[in-house]
């Protein structure tokens, strides 16, 4: 984790991929600073570890502003969005609510006239002689992160005036991030040992860091200085992934949807009882990429096993009725 912070790119010339989220924010970003502004309100919608955090403190990082970070669910009372904004935000700043889908329904509305018009409705003592105060904030750029953009609701999501939706990465594009990774930490990756990680890793950047963390393992305990190919195929194997970087929970989905609701349709909460898995869970880190894969369908009735899912695995293609959906 640690490595997170110290190797997290810092501005977006070093941030790899999503190249048209890059082109517009490097616009938007020379433009507030053009004209001496904040940046206006940014919401980041994609799944877990694919570098909306990381996008955050590049924005503050590229506006020359410091950045506050909190969370949904860290935002209990309207006081606690009082306190962040009057005390530690200043002109410019960015303030980072990560999950923000998991935002309370009172402080959010507190935040809909920090958001539109920089002030907050603060009310001060209680019963007959309570009375409101309009509190001045300053301009400052909220940016927002969520993995489910359909628990935005309508007025939150009308604030922001940038609204961008992160991809999964290419393999060759997890393998540059690879890449810089060894670098900046001074061993070599070869480049086809980066590619076979970036195949791996379900499109995922923090996934692909991580994998490649534990490959050097087994290279420096082989006494090995570079990481060649065969070393992170073998590595990779060891970790229990397969060619397709589904690794046991994955394949273990798949199993049970296939063999014990004879490939769907089956509803995610049966399917998460199945796994012993949260249903958030299984929505959030599972499914994106099984479907992302082609191997899992959302239907109306259900997940559904494709095709695909059983040649992936080996299995005849059965009880497969595609025309029914
Ligand atoms: N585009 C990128 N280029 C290089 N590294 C990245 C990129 N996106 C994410 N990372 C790295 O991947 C890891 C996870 O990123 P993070 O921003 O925490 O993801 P999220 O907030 O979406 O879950 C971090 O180590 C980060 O430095
Ligand atoms: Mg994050």
């Amino acid at each position: 984790m640690e490595a997170d912070l110290t190797l997290r790119p810092r501005s977006l010339a070093d941030y790899v991929g999503q190249e048209k989220v890059k082109e517009k924010l490097a616009v938007y970003l020379q433009a507030a600073k053009t004209r001496g502004e904040a940046l206006d309100h940014t919401l980041i919608f994609g799944p877990p570890g694919l570098g909306k955090t990381t996008l955050a403190h590049i924005i503050a990082h590229e506006m020359g502003v410091n950045i506050k970070v909190t969370s949904g669910p860290a935002i209990e009372k309207p006081g606690d969005l009082a306190a962040i904004l009057t005390n530690s935000i200043e002109e410019g700043d960015v303030l980072f609510i990560d999950e923000i889908h998991r935002l309370g329904r009172v402080a959010e509305e507190h935040l809909y006239p920090a958001m539109e018009d920089f002030k907050l409705d603060i009310v001060l003592g209680q019963g007959p002689a309570a009375r409101t105060i309009e509190l001045p904030l300053p301009r400052f750029t909220l940016v927002g992160a969520t993995t489910r953009p359909g628990l935005i609701t309508a007025p939150m999501r009308s604030r922001f005036g940038i609204i961008e939706h992160l991809e999964y990465y290419t393999p060759q594009e997890l393998a540059w991030g690879l890449t810089r990774e060894a670098t900046l930490n001074g061993y070599i990756l070869s480049e086809e040992a980066a590619l076979e990680i970036g195949a791996r890793s379900r499109g995922t950047m923090r996934i692909a860091k991580r994998y490649l963390r534990r490959v050097r393992d087994y290279a420096v305990v082989a006494g090995e200085v570079d990481i060649s190919r065969e070393r992170a195929e073998k590595a990779l194997d060891l970790l229990g992934l397969d060619s397709a970087g589904l690794d046991e929970r994955d394949v273990k989905l798949l199993d049970i949807l296939i063999h014990r609701f004879n490939g769907g349709p089956v509803g995610l909460d049966t399917l998460a009882i199945a796994m012993s898995e949260d249903a958030n869970t299984l929505e959030d880190v599972y499914e994106p990429y099984l479907i992302q894969l082609g191997f899992v369908k959302r239907t109306p009735r259900g997940r559904v096993a494709t095709v695909r899912a059983y040649e992936h695995l080996g299995l005849p293609v059965l009880h497969y009725e595609e025309e029914e959906f």
